[in-house]
């Protein structure tokens, strides 16, 4: 896969406290003098936001094929890249993307089975070279997830629905990537505290950042 410079992107099943530590990460970024676009995924633009709402509408459970879902995932990812992440790498920004390419390959290469090789193969179409540099994983139990989501209380979307076998399956497909794609993929035990993980991501970040 061919990376580009300055393109980082966080991963982790719900609960893994993905979006806690993208918040520090971009505020230390800042602080280190670093100009930041932060962007989720599904989204990031308006397009893809609107993909997005079709993605996760849970009227579709039952009714979406999953050749249809990996492909929306990456009409999604494909209007971003060229709307929003190319111009900002382009202008010396840092992109921070709350998930990208290896959610497809966890969830719909892993979880929904459509094979690893089939969804890199798309996602090398879809991306091109502009692909991240380095990607954190952030790793908990799918016991542990279910914990901190049940907290939140809010009624699950048509992912989030999914039994616990499909989200093991999905853990199991980030560490495949961290173990097989060790060069930009890493993997941090995110079942501590905030601090502590973020001590591990930022360790990360910077050396790959000035390495
Ligand atoms: P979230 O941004 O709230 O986590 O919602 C995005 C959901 O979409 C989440 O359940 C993970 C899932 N997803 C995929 O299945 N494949 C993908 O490629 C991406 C980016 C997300």
């Amino acid at each position: 896969m061919k990376t580009a410079k300055g393109f980082i992107s966080l991963e982790g099943i719900d609960g893994s406290g993905k979006s806690t530590q993208i918040d520090m990460l971009v505020r230390k970024l800042q602080s280190t003098g670093y100009e930041v676009v932060k962007l989720r995924e599904p989204g990031g633009a308006r397009i893809s936001e609107q993909i997005r709402e079709i993605l996760l509408n849970p009227d579709f459970k039952g009714i979406m094929g999953d050749d249809t879902e990996l492909l929306l995932y990456n009409a999604a990812r494909a209007q971003v890249i060229a709307e929003i992440i190319r111009p900002a790498l382009a202008a010396g920004k840092i992109v921070v993307a709350d998930r990208f390419a290896w959610s497809t390959f966890a969830y719909q290469g892993y979880a929904r089975g459509l094979g690893a090789e089939k969804v890199l193969r798309l996602t090398e179409l879809t991306c091109g070279d502009c692909f991240p540099e380095l990607t954190v994983v952030l790793d908990i139990s799918v016991e542990c997830s279910r914990t901190r989501t049940a907290k939140r209380g809010e009624a699950p979307d048509r992912l989030e629905s999914e039994k616990t076998e499909f989200f093991e399956r999905v853990r199991q497909g980030y560490l495949a990537a961290a173990r097989d794609y060790g060069d930009c993929v890493v993997a941090v035990d995110a079942g501590r505290t905030p601090d502590e993980v973020f001590a591990d991501l930022w360790n990360a970040v910077i050396k790959k950042l000035e390495g």
